[in-house]
């Protein structure tokens, strides 16, 4: 069980609001456990898709969800993601994965197989926690809760930047539609939308550095006695 003593930082938010690259400074920066959320989503839908299982079949997600078989081993520059023994962490980051993790999301039994998960992550010094519903549905009694967020056409650029590092042309178009179809998915799902907690702090990065939002997110963890 989740132990309620040990601070829960929650940064949701759309993809591409920034919200992992802070989410890994901040872990990094206090030693905290660093909980990326969506790659259980992501892990899920891969392993459905590996063993041909439909995104619409609940009973068979839930049941792969809740046994899904994943380590993530400490190296260097973050983590190892090995599924079924099988390194997956540069697939796992992929559109195509993204998607299909966004249409096993939106179904209530694989949210509530990875639920349990998520919350076993609290362990001290304190937790940041990274995703979609961190501060509204899986660690709602969080001290600090942030939403941030960007336009959708910065975040399509920034993630065609991040491809044509990688040596990938992708259309701009292309990407925009990608990122908008999902949020639509994450927003407008029935069980744990995307939408801001309610005693968050909304942040935009369309007009903020990573550096100017991991300063405020550093203030509010200092208001509220957490470092
Ligand atoms: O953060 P990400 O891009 O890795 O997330 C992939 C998908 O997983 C996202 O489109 C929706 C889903 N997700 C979710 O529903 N709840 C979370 N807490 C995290 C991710």
């Amino acid at each position: 069980m989740r132990n309620s003593k040990v601070p829960v930082v929650t940064i949701d938010g759309p993809s591409g609001s920034g919200k992992g690259t802070v989410a890994a400074l901040l872990a990094r920066e206090f030693d905290w456990q660093l909980l990326d959320s969506g790659a259980l989503y992501r892990l899920t839908g891969l392993a459905a898709s590996n063993h041909g299982v439909a995104f619409d079949d609940e009973a068979s997600l839930e049941v792969l969800a809740e046994h899904l078989d994943v380590q993530f081993e400490p190296i260097d520059d973050g983590l190892k993601t090995i599924l079924e023994g099988e390194e997956v962490g540069a697939l796992l980051r992929t559109e195509e994965v993204g998607a299909m993790a966004s249409q096993v999301a939106v179904l209530p039994g694989v949210r509530r197989a990875l639920l349990k998960r998520q919350q076993s992550f609290a362990c001290a010094p304190g937790l940041i926690a990274d995703g979609r519903d961190m501060g509204t549905v899986v660690f709602p009694d969080a001290p600090v809760k942030v939403y941030l967020t960007a336009s959708a056409d910065t975040r399509a650029k920034r993630r065609q930047n991040q491809l044509q590092e990688k040596g990938i042309d992708a259309n701009f178009d292309r990407l925009l539609a990608d990122i908008m179809a999902r949020d639509d998915r994450d927003m407008n799902r029935a069980v744990a939308p995307l939408k801001p907690a309610e005693n968050a702090i909304v942040l935009d990065s369309t007009r903020l550095s990573i550096q100017e939002v991991f300063n405020k997110v550093v203030d509010a963890m200092r208001q509220q006695g957490l470092i």
